[in-house]
This record gives C-alpha cells, sequence and structure tokens, in this order.
C-alpha cells in the first residue's frame, strides 16, 4: 500500500501528527483513523501503551501509518535513546485516541512510566497541543475520579475531543464512546483553523424553502444547501457560536452547530427573527421562494375529469435578509445573489435595495448542487472574486473576509 505524500491543499497537509494509542477497545477505530488523517493530509507516528497492544497490534499500525510503531522508552534504534524527547519536537500535535480512564489519571499526575505518558510530559508545550479522545464505560466517565482527572488534564492545557454517547462495547448506553474516525479528524481539522471568529455568534440561512399548494405538492427550487452548510462549518471552526437555519435539505449537521430545520418562507423567517437580533453576524445563503400560494389547500387537489386546471392566486414572502438588515443595530449582513447573468451588476443592486454590507455573488444554475463554487464578494469598496475551488474553502475564505470587516467596524 502506498502511504499518500503530505500536500500542502489538503485539510491537514503539511502536518506532522502523533497519535497515540492507550488501552481500550475503541483502538479498532486508531486504525481507520490513521488512513483518514492521511488521507487529509497528515503524516502519522503512532505510539501505543502496552495495554493498546492487547487490543490491536503494532503490525497493523504500522502497515496503515507507513512508519515504525514506537512502544517503548527503551528503543535502542533511536540514536540519542531519546523517543520520549524525539517525537514531539516536529509534532503538529499529539493526539491520543483512546485515551483511556487510566491514561488520563497518569496525565492528570504528570507520571511518566511509559513511553506514550512519558512523550506528553516531555513535550514542549507551548508548540505541541495535546489532544484527547477518551474512550470508556460511562460509569467510569462519570466517576468523580475521572471528572476530577479530566478538569486537571484541561487546566493543565489539553483539548478534550469528545466524547460521544450511545451504545458502548460492555453492552451499557451513554457518555464515554470514544469519537469515529471522521469525527476525529474534522475535530483536528477544526482545531487548527485560526479562530477568527471566536465567541461570535452567527445565524446563517441555507437551502430551499418549500411552498405549500395542497398537503401533497408545493413550489421548490434547486438549492441544495451545499453552500450555507459549509458556510456554517467553516464558522463553527473559527470558533463562533452558529445557528443554522435549514430549509428541507439532505444535507449532514456540521459538529457542534445548532441546527432548525423548517420548509417555508414563513417558517424560516419566524425561526431568524427572535435569534437575529442577538447576532453578531447573519449570512443568507438561503434559496427563499419570492412567492407562496395565498391559500393552500386543506386537501389534495383533485383532477375533477372535465379537463380544467388549478390556478393559484400567490401572494409575496417577507424578505428575511431585509428584515434582519432593518434591525437596530442589525448584525452584520452578508447576503447571496444567484444570478444566471450579469452577476456584478445584480449583487450591487441587492447590497444597495437590501441595505447590506457584503452580498456575494455566484452564477446560480451552474453552481446549485455541485461540490465546487466561483464567488463575487460586492461591497462599498468594490469587487473580489474568490477563485473556483471546493465550497469548503470558500466558506473559509469568506469567513475570514467577514472577520476582517467584523475587526475594523469594531
Ligand atoms: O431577494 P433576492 O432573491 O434577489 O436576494 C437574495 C438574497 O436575499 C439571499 O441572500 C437570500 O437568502 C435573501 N432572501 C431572503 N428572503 C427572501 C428572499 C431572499 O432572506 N424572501
Amino acid at each position: 500500500m502506498s502511504i499518500p505524500t503530505p500536500h500542502q491543499s489538503l485539510p491537514l497537509g503539511g502536518r506532522h501528527i502523533v497519535l497515540g494509542l492507550s488501552g481500550g477497545i475503541a483502538c479498532y477505530k486508531s486504525a481507520e483513523l490513521v488512513r483518514e488523517l492521511h488521507k487529509a493530509g497528515a503524516s502519522v507516528q503512532v505510539v501505543m501503551t502496552e495495554a493498546a497492544q492487547a487490543f490491536i497490534t503494532p503490525v497493523t499500525m504500522q502497515a496503515l501509518s507507513g512508519r515504525p510503531v514506537a512502544t517503548s522508552q527503551w528503543d535502542g534504534r533511536e540514536p540519542n535513546n531519546m523517543a520520549h524527547i524525539n517525537l514531539s519536537r516536529d509534532a503538529d500535535a499529539i493526539l491520543v485516541a483512546p485515551a483511556s480512564a487510566d491514561f488520563i489519571a497518569k496525565l492528570a499526575l504528570g507520571r511518566a512510566d511509559e513511553l506514550l505518558s512519558l512523550l506528553c510530559l516531555a513535550r514542549p508545550i507551548a508548540q505541541c497541543p495535546l489532544l484527547l479522545a477518551p474512550a470508556m464505560n460511562r460509569e467510569m466517565w462519570a466517576h468523580p475520579a475521572t471528572r476530577r482527572n479530566v478538569h486537571q488534564v484541561r487546566a493543565d492545557g489539553a483539548t478534550l475531543f469528545g466524547p460521544g454517547a450511545g451504545d458502548q462495547a460492555c453492552g451499557e448506553v451513554g457518555d464515554g464512546r470514544m469519537l469515529e474516525a471522521t469525527e476525529l479528524r474534522d475535530e483536528l481539522i477544526a482545531f487548527f483553523q485560526p479562530k477568527l471568529l471566536a465567541g461570535r455568534r452567527v445565524l446563517i440561512t441555507a437551502g430551499p424553502t418549500f411552498e405549500a399548494i395542497d398537503p401533497v405538492r408545493g413550489i421548490t427550487n434547486l438549492s441544495s444547501g451545499k453552500m450555507g452548510f459549509a458556510i456554517a462549518r467553516a464558522a463553527q471552526e473559527a470558533g463562533a457560536l452558529v445557528t443554522l437555519v435549514a430549509g428541507p435539505v439532505h444535507l449532514a449537521t456540521p459538529r457542534h452547530v445548532r441546527r432548525i430545520d423548517v420548509r417555508s418562507a414563513l417558517q424560516m423567517h419566524d425561526a431568524v427573527l427572535p435569534l437575529a437580533a442577538r447576532q453578531d453576524v447573519f449570512v443568507a445563503t438561503a434559496a427563499v421562494a419570492d412567492w407562496r400560494p395565498a391559500s393552500p389547500a386543506d386537501h389534495k387537489i383533485k383532477k375533477d375529469g372535465s379537463g380544467a386546471v388549478p390556478g393559484f392566486v400567490m401572494t409575496e414572502n417577507p424578505d428575511i435578509l431585509a428584515a434582519v438588515a432593518s434591525l437596530v443595530p442589525p448584525p452584520f449582513c452578508v447576503g447571496f445573489a444567484a444570478e444566471s447573468q450579469d452577476l456584478a451588476r445584480h449583487a450591487r443592486e441587492k447590497l444597495v435595495r437590501k441595505s447590506v454590507p457584503l452580498v456575494v455573488g455566484n452564477l446560480g444554475p451552474a453552481t446549485f448542487g455541485r461540490d465546487d463554487n466561483t464567488l463575487l464578494l460586492v461591497d462599498a469598496e468594490g469587487e473580489r472574486a474568490l477563485a473556483t475551488a471546493d465550497k469548503l474553502s470558500l466558506a473559509r475564505e469568506l469567513v475570514r473576509e467577514i472577520a476582517q470587516r467584523l475587526q475594523a467596524v469594531a
């Protein structure tokens, strides 16, 4: 198997991660984690405790990571015989996954009687963050001793990823499951993002709306919601407290994002407005229907055999973005313009009509449902194009642009 070379354009490109395994059933997830970290561009050095080797072999972890696994502080292959120093000096982070209750207890005490705890203690604390993915039975996680130890390792600078809740290997259900490999990968990617929106509140609308004609039919559009969900993830990664009001889409909620599902424009309006005044930023990516049937039928409209077609009286939906922009004071409002032509002109027209400081234009029909996009940022100063990229990369760039503007008005 060939091990991919780290690539700067990948989310963990150029990062070197020391992946520590302490003893726990969740070691089986760590094998998958190595692959996920590689796919995301990182190089991985695995370190295993003796207990971890009872659950999964170093052979498996060496084959997956492409490097011999470090298991002993007495390993004579290290020229200076100081594996505990050498391992952490070029690491961007040490991630211990699984971190057992016993291992966290050792860290809390500053013990160093085997290689993994030794290298955690010997790491340069300012340059090499320590990240822990706890994995244990729910009673162990809830025990006052573990609570005390977790509090202590946090106070000493460690960051915890999870644990999650759910079915446990012992058959019980509760808190203490190690996060899945993909969740840990995403936590790590988020950890390395600059915290440009730390503590800011960000509200985002995403997806289409669905305007009922009768109980089984309605008017909607082809918006996939992908751009809005990417912005929600990027804002959360940047440290914001994110609420995502989503029309009908089948997309996974980004981690740590609060999601409110709605269907119609009116529901979206009613979900957004009570929250809007408390936000620092409002990003309206939703493709909100401009009109809705004025009186949707209570029952399914039936053909009567006469050939007559139903006619609809339409009524205008409230403009959610304009309503939020008219609050006093408004959050920093970002509108989207999905146009099929003349992007800059239409975007600038929206900037004025809706009184918002930033409108992001994209070519609507071309981008709907795709994973990449091209954006044009239009504000009072001028225009700036963000070159074609995947929607998450563009979302991160947009977050940088928003953060700069927030700083400028502060
Ligand atoms: O009104 P128009 O569709 O031209 O402008 C698009 C922008 O306004 C998008 O940011 C969209 O989310 C927002 N919008 C809204 N409520 C509406 C219509 C559009 O928030 N009823």
